[in-house]
């Protein structure tokens, strides 16, 4: 079993849309999969169709209780492709991340009894730097990093970078990708160039700007279920692929 995070320090460039369909060709491809939406937004729960558990503290639940996610776990519209979704409950999970005793393996822990069910755990993150980031850190194989070819987004991945230093995690765990790429302007042109020079690791395939991906919240479906030929799925394709390499490398 792997695990994958769709993770950023930054909000709103990509996260969610990038575990949707990542989640969706994973499973297309034969994974058995299962997605996990770690932010109580519930976003990729919204896209996939699942409602939220009523149980009150199921944050808690999920990160003190060995084989309480599996309980949890929603059948998707797609084969092979399970989610667990978010929960209110979720934004407190530094809060009691710090209650149950500031322990950086507790979500690795509470994955483990995942294991015979599933070939790939897709994290769909919060924005976060905090403690629960480092839980995320810990349990994941490849932390995928979502950046705009902004000048922005080039200082956080950069902050990201320092703290994976500072903290003494692998840097060949993050796999950074450029999203929401408009060739029409210079500036994405410029600090994608600028950024593939200095970062050697960033991945070959990069997903444009579209409106597709808008468009998955009005479908509330992966983007191959109503824009099969165009080059955003394709694109999203592409990335899968070239994230699979990686997995079984
Ligand atoms: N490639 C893209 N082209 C155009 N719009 C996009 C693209 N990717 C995402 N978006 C849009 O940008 C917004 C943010 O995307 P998304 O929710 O995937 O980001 P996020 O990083 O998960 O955000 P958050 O930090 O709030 O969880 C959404 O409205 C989404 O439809
Ligand atoms: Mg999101």
């Amino acid at each position: 079993m792997k695990v994958l995070a769709c993770y950023s320090i930054k909000g709103g460039v990509g996260k969610t849309a990038s575990a949707v369909n990542l989640a969706y060709w994973a499973a297309k491809s034969g994974y058995r999969t299962l997605l996990l939406d770690l932010d109580s937004q519930g976003a990729s729960s919204f896209y996939f169709r699942v409602k939220s558990p009523v149980k009150k503290n199921w944050g808690k639940r999920l990160l003190k209780a060995y084989g309480e996610v599996l309980k949890q776990v929603k059948e998707s519209d797609y084969k092979n492709l399970d989610v667990v979704p978010a929960h209110l409950s979720f934004r407190n999970f530094d809060i009691l991340l710090d209650e149950i005793g500031k322990r950086k393996n507790r979500l690795s822990q509470a994955l483990k009894g995942l294991k015979k069910e599933y070939d790939l755990i897709i994290l769909d993150c919060p924005p976060t730097i905090s403690r629960l980031a480092e839980n995320i850190f810990n349990a994941s194989d490849i932390v995928l990093v979502p950046v705009i070819p902004t000048t922005l987004s080039e200082r956080t991945f950069e902050q990201l970078l320092k703290f994976f230093k500072q903290q003494d995690y692998s840097r060949k765990k993050l796999l950074p990708f450029f999203t929401m790429a408009d060739g029409r302007k210079q500036l994405h042109r410029e600090t994608a160039t600028a950024m593939r020079k200095r970062y050697k690791y960033f991945l070959k395939h990069a997903i444009p700007y579209s409106t597709d991906v808008e468009k998955m919240g009005k479908y509330r479906a992966p983007i191959d279920i109503f824009a099969r030929g165009r080059l955003a799925n394709k694109s999203y394709f592409a990335l899968w692929k070239e994230i699979e390499s990686k997995l079984e490398g």
